[in-house]
């Protein structure tokens, strides 16, 4: 059976470099793709209410109920690097799965989430130290039981001199990234 991919999208530009690897990677993607624009969903983000320390649910009723379903078998997080990590809208959107941790950490109730493929795509105006961005990345990975980024991320760098869609090497390891997610087995 086709698999589900989510990709969180962390560009602003809707003609971006960030986008040109997104499009290649749909182009190869076999089966049903959600996007999520980090700028352009409407997500808010995280108050600290406190509401998911007593429910494990979040109080904020918007697009965030998408990731909240589970319902998907890849997740790619494709992003530009701003100041060596993911742009603030990114973080606010991850901080929205605050309630998985208070189910886990508060409530002592983890929520038995399904485990995902990740994969990760990153441009970059310069060199494209990755560290931190993947850092962070890690730690969304984590909260959503998606696994295998390690192996699985692409940078483009130097986007400022040669735009992600012309950066062949960037291109073939998306179109490998997009062979990977399509594999049954994990
Ligand atoms: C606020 C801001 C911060 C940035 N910080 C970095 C950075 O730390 N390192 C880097 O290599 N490029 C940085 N860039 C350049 C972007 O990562 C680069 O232009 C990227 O390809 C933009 O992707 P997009 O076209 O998909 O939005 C920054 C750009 C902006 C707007």
């Amino acid at each position: 059976m086709a698999r589900k991919t989510l990709i969180l999208n962390g560009s602003p530009r809707p003609q971006g470099n960030t986008a040109a690897l997104i499009e290649t990677l749909r182009t190869k993607l076999s089966g049903e793709v959600i996007e999520i624009s980090a700028f352009r969903s409407g997500i808010a983000p995280c108050v600290d209410c406190r509401s998911c320390w007593t429910t494990a649910k979040c109080a904020v009723r918007d697009g965030m109920q998408t990731i909240y379903d589970d319902d998907f078998d890849n997740v790619v997080i494709a992003s530009p690097v701003y100041y060596g990590t993911l742009p603030g809208q990114m973080l606010s959107l991850m901080s929205r799965l605050q309630p998985w941790h208070a189910a886990k950490f508060f409530l002592n109730r983890p929520l038995e989430l399904r485990e995902k493929k990740a994969a990760v795509i990153l441009t970059a105006g310069g060199k494209g130290n990755a560290d931190m961005a993947l850092h962070h990345v890690r730690a969304l990975c984590r909260m959503l039981n998606a696994k295998g980024f390690a192996e699985h991320w692409v940078c483009s760098p130097n986007t400022d001199e040669i735009p992600a869609d012309q950066d062949e090497k960037a291109v073939a390891d998306v179109i490998a990234l997009a062979k990977w997610l399509n594999e049954e087995q994990t």
